[in-house]
């Protein structure tokens, strides 16, 4: 896709793939997505999918598959036990990531349940390049703490640096001096780190946050469940690895962790998770706890037919033709957008677009949930729906104090294969509108706030009627379009 230059030098990203199964979109009029969003408690998690144009809130389980996948899943083996399914898979995974055990799970949580059950402690630390939510709910849960130890650049939302997710290895290095090895019950690397919007980390850093690790024995586990697009970062972005195939740089990779493990429904294209290790003992400790969550071992909460599309998801993910999609689309949404002035999170990453919702909204307080009230906003202007990654994603701590996050994102997830360009041009032109518009854009503020991961059915309403503003200048500039 990359490869192709345009005569007239308007140089597009160009799919590689043709689409022979659609699905049929609704644009509901604005004052019915005005009433939608009332409802949904200004959550965008909570509406429903039918009053959604352009479904951006997240990448997860909702990739497109291939007529391979969907092929793969008509010779399902249905056994509870010993599938033959279960056995490609893990084949799949020895040979691309080179671990001897896999262990299945229904998604990525589960294997942060698992992971978290068995290695943290109460007291245990956990450094990390940056936490997903997730991952830190399972860590406190089991007592422990994580400790962020990325690159000062890496929370600039403006920077040229290419691995923004790196980790900063003198924070490493100093959180070991400070706890003491035996306190740190791992190291953990996120690919393309997901709260940062979407950063790569580099092959060399990861070289030296291993070494480190090693030195101290302690056990480094990846998340790669954004691997594919780190993978297609790393081969275009880092000089030493342009000539290794993507292949080859997975495997650099794969081989410096203890423990790796991702959600299928990103990594792959299907739904399901698992993890895979070399080392037997830990191998053993945690298929103890695969059958008392997930299921037997030969499918860990997952349907052999989603296993049969794992792995040949897995085998696609090698093809850089196929991995490449999603960040050249979110470069050309995210170029766009700048050309427009609409502050946007830089370089572009992967996972999606993300609009920096603290300088769009620069007159929202955090504790008014700037990112949140952006994600209404965009969705009353078209249509389209986000996901707040800002204060609203973070917990109260035990007295009740709400942390307010290092960055206020709205972020715009690109399902691979899934939107064409005219589709993203759309959300531009909305997008672009509502940041001329944006003094209209007011606050909101929670109604019902649950203690735990709030963001997924906390319910908020707007501070004042900047709503029905919104809504009324939208008529006057768009008359009887939708
Ligand atoms: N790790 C990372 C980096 C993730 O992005 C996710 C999920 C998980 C772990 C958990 O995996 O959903 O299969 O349980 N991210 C989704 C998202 C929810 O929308 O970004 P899961």
């Amino acid at each position: 896709m990359s490869s192709i230059k345009f005569y007239y030098g308007d140089s597009v990203p160009l799919e590689m793939h043709k689409a022979r199964i659609v699905q049929k979109l609704n644009l509901v009029p604005v004052d019915y997505r005005l009433k939608a969003i009332a409802i949904a408690g200004n959550n965008t998690f909570l509406l429903k999918n039918r009053d959604v144009f352009m479904d951006m809130l997240t990448d997860s389980g909702v990739n497109a598959m291939s007529d391979q996948q969907l092929a793969a899943m008509m010779i399902a083996d249905d056994s509870y036990a010993g599938s033959e399914t279960f056995t490609k898979l893990e084949n799949k995974i020895e040979e691309i990531f080179g671990k001897k055990y896999f262990l299945p799970a229904h998604q990525g949580r589960a294997c942060e349940n698992i992971i978290s059950q068995v290695l943290v402690k109460p007291g245990s630390i956990v450094p990390m390049n940056y936490h997903f939510t997730t991952s830190k709910s399972h860590i406190v849960l089991n007592g422990g703490s994580v400790e962020e130890i990325l690159i000062d650049e890496g929370l600039k939302v403006n920077s040229e640096h290419p691995f923004k997710g790196n980790t900063d290895i003198e924070k490493l290095k100093k959180s070991i001096e400070k706890h003491g090895a035996e306190k740190i019950a791992f190291v953990r690397l996120e690919a393309g780190t997901n709260l940062i919007g979407g950063q790569p980390f580099s092959l060399e850093n990861m070289r030296e946050v291993s070494e480190v690790c090693k030195q101290f024995g302690i056990i480094l586990v990846l998340d790669a469940s954004l691997l594919a697009d780190n993978l297609y970062f790393i081969k275009v972005r880092e000089d030493q690895c342009k000539d290794l195939s993507i292949r080859e740089i997975t495997r650099e990779i794969s081989d410096l962790p203890d423990v790796i493990y991702f959600s299928g429904r990103k990594l792959g294209c299907a739904r399901g998770g698992g993890i895979c290790t070399n080392d037997r003992e830990m191998c053993l400790k945690i298929r103890e706890l695969i059958p008392l969550y997930e299921g037997f071992l030969t499918y860990g909460g997952m349907s052999v037919r989603e296993i049969e599309a794992m792995t040949v998801g897995l085998e696609e993910t090698m093809d850089e033709n196929m991995i490449n999609q999603g960040p050249l689309f979110i470069a050309y949404m995210t170029e766009e957008l700048q050309k427009k002035g609409v502050p946007v999170v830089t370089p572009p990453g992967g996972l999606g677009c993300h609009l920096n919702a603290m300088e769009f909204l620069s007159h929202v307080p955090q504790n008014r949930y700037p990112a949140g009230a952006l994600a209404a906003a965009v969705y009353i202007a078209s249509g389209v729906r986000g996901m707040e990654r800002g204060t609203m994603s973070e917990q109260r701590d035990e007295n009740g104090v709400e942390p307010l996050s290092n960055m206020e994102l709205l972020r715009l997830a690109m399902p691979r294969r899934v939107f064409t360009l005219s589709q993203v041009k759309y959300a531009v032109d909305r997008i672009a509108w509502l940041y001329e518009n944006r003094e209209l854009v007011g606050g909101l503020t929670f109604i019902e706030e649950p203690k735990i991961l709030r963001f997924f059915f906390g319910r908020l309403a707007p501070i004042s009627d900047w709503q029905n503003r919104l809504v009324a200048k939208f008529k006057s500039d768009f008359a009887d379009s939708l």
